[in-house]
């Protein structure tokens, strides 16, 4: 069985209190902090920018895990790097140019992502496996946290894990959007190795015992 990283989504942070929540979890046992970039334009929503990860910075050790739900993605992908990015990843819905934007971030020195919307299938990623340190499969459509987990996704889960052990590479793949104790069994059953989890880690009193629980590593 392979080992289980918890990536808390800073989306459901109190944002009035960013530094210690970001202390808090990491305390409580997060492998990765999962910041999510939104411009209003690629998704309805808009959350922070490049300044915020990089205050974040000076709270924690733990790598930074950027999903960018930007679009363009280019002309920023310098400055997610810049405030301490250690993976950054794109949709491939983003823009014309995947294969592109992903040396582009190999270029800056940083692990390179892809993300694929729920409508999104498994294949988009194949013609850039050689430029991806992880793959980022969404079970609700992007925008907002709190949304109900597309239990629609989990073949594709399943799919890429094998395209994945094909590789013969260590390529991460994670899962975002409705991860909860009730969800993460199957993502992880499907072969996922990564969980995003804002609502069921922030909006707990106990992130230590969400956290956890979300590994499978609770004690019942
Ligand atoms: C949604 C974001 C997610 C979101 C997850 O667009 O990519 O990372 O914060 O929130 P929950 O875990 O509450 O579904
Ligand atoms: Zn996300």
């Amino acid at each position: 069985t392979r080992p289980i990283r918890i990536a808390p989504s800073l989306l459901a942070a109190d944002f009035s209190r960013l530094g210690e929540e970001v202390r808090a979890v990491a305390a409580a046992g997060a492998d990765w902090l999962h910041l999510d970039i939104m411009d209003g334009h690629f998704v309805p929503n808009i959350s922070y920018g490049p300044a915020v990860v990089k205050a974040m910075r000076r709270h924690t050790a733990m790598p930074f895990d950027v999903h960018l739900m930007i679009a363009p993605v280019d002309p920023y992908l310098a400055a997610f790097a810049e405030a301490g990015a250690q993976i950054i990843s794109l949709h491939a819905e983003a823009g014309a140019h995947l294969h592109r934007s992903l040396q582009a971030i190999r270029a800056l020195g940083v692990k390179a992502g892809v993300v694929l919307n729920p409508g999104t299938p498994a294949g988009a990623v194949e013609g850039v496996m050689d430029l991806v340190d992880l793959i980022l499969v969404m079970t609700v459509n992007p925008g907002f946290g709190g949304q109900s987990f597309l239990d629609s996704q989990l073949p594709k889960i399943a799919t890429l894990r094998r395209m994945i052990g094909a590789t013969g590479r260590d390529i991460a793949l994670e899962v975002d959007g409705g991860v909860t104790t009730a969800t993460a069994p199957r993502c992880i059953a499907a072969g996922a190795d990564t969980l995003v989890a804002g609502t069921a880690i922030f909006g707990t009193s106990d992130y230590g015992a969400a956290i956890r629980s979300l590994r499978g590593t609770a004690v019942h």
